[in-house]
């Protein structure tokens, strides 16, 4: 399974590449907005994003990042993912283009802009990211479009799971994999993590090749255990997961209890400096 990181923090991407835990970052307008509010907080209006998304591109050393669309229509999909492209691409051949599989922004019906968009950017060589995913039947179609990566938002399946049916939560809650008790789903889907095996299942089954599930919206360790039990290909997750997925109070309690019974004679061996 590969990680990525779902941030637009070059810090943050810098210490996961260094810790050899990189295989690839994902942002979105979000998180770019949050990473801009920083520099801004930082550096005041000294702040220049082009440069900034190159030094993301240098740092994740020839590794996929996603860049997001913000277009709404076919056409402004495709015109801004070959804009992403054409301004990043250069700096370190890295860049996949998000587009959102199928907006209907204004609820028109029949609309397959998402899609269209897909496959005109893939006929063009860019690599695409589809995002927004929340059924398996929307990762098929983005799969056949040419996606490289499909992306189903496994935390948001969760909170609109528990928005029906009045269960009150917060963002890093866990919610069980198995869903809630009775006929509580969305859609035949249980839980976040139940549409990623689904989403892992069927592009499986039909050995399609060309594409990989990329599990987003993870909001807590268990879920990126839970999405690389299901076989998810990649799991994208903020970095504070990262942190949490290594700690273990028994971890740090081992330590001290050998730290302790370290003696003299073997101190010298190791070269111990404390
Ligand atoms: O990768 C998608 C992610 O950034 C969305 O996560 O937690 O806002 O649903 P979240």
């Amino acid at each position: 399974m590969k990680l990525f990181l779902d941030t637009a923090h070059l810090e943050e991407i810098e210490k996961a590449s260094e810790a050899g835990l990189l295989d690839g970052v994902t942002t979105n307008p979000s998180l770019m907005k949050e990473a801009v509010e920083d520099l801004h907080r930082e550096r005041g209006d000294e702040i220049e994003l082009e440069e900034y998304i190159e030094r993301i591109l240098e740092a994740a050393g020839g590794l996929p990042v996603s860049l997001e669309v913000t277009g709404h229509t076919y056409e402004e999909m495709v015109e801004e993912g070959e804009r992403l492209y054409d301004r990043f691409n250069d700096v370190n051949d890295n860049v996949f283009v998000k587009i959102p599989v199928n907006p209907s922004f204004n609820g028109e019906k029949r609309t397959y802009h998402g899609v269209r968009a897909i496959q005109e950017l893939t006929n063009k060589d860019i690599p695409v990211n589809a995002t927004l995913i929340f059924t398996p039947e929307q990762a098929l179609m983005a799969a056949k479009a040419g996606a490289k990566f499909v992306s189903p938002f496994a935390g948001r399946i969760n909170d609109l799971i528990r928005e029906n049916n009045d269960v009150e939560w917060q963002k890093g809650d866990y919610f069980p994999a198995k869903g809630l008790e009775g006929e509580n789903d969305d859609n035949g889907i249980k839980s976040g993590i139940d549409m990623v095996r689904e989403c892992v299942e069927i592009i499986d089954k039909y050995d399609i090749e060309d594409t990989e599930v990329l599990a987003a919206s993870i909001r807590n360790k268990r879920m990126l255990r839970e999405a690389a039990i299901v076989g998810s290909d990649i799991v994208t997750v903020p970095p504070d997961i990262i942190e949490d997925s290594l700690e273990h109070q028994k971890t740090v309690e081992g330590m001290k209890s050998f730290t302790d019974d370290t003696v003299e004679e073997y101190a010298e061996i190791t070269g111990e400096s404390s």
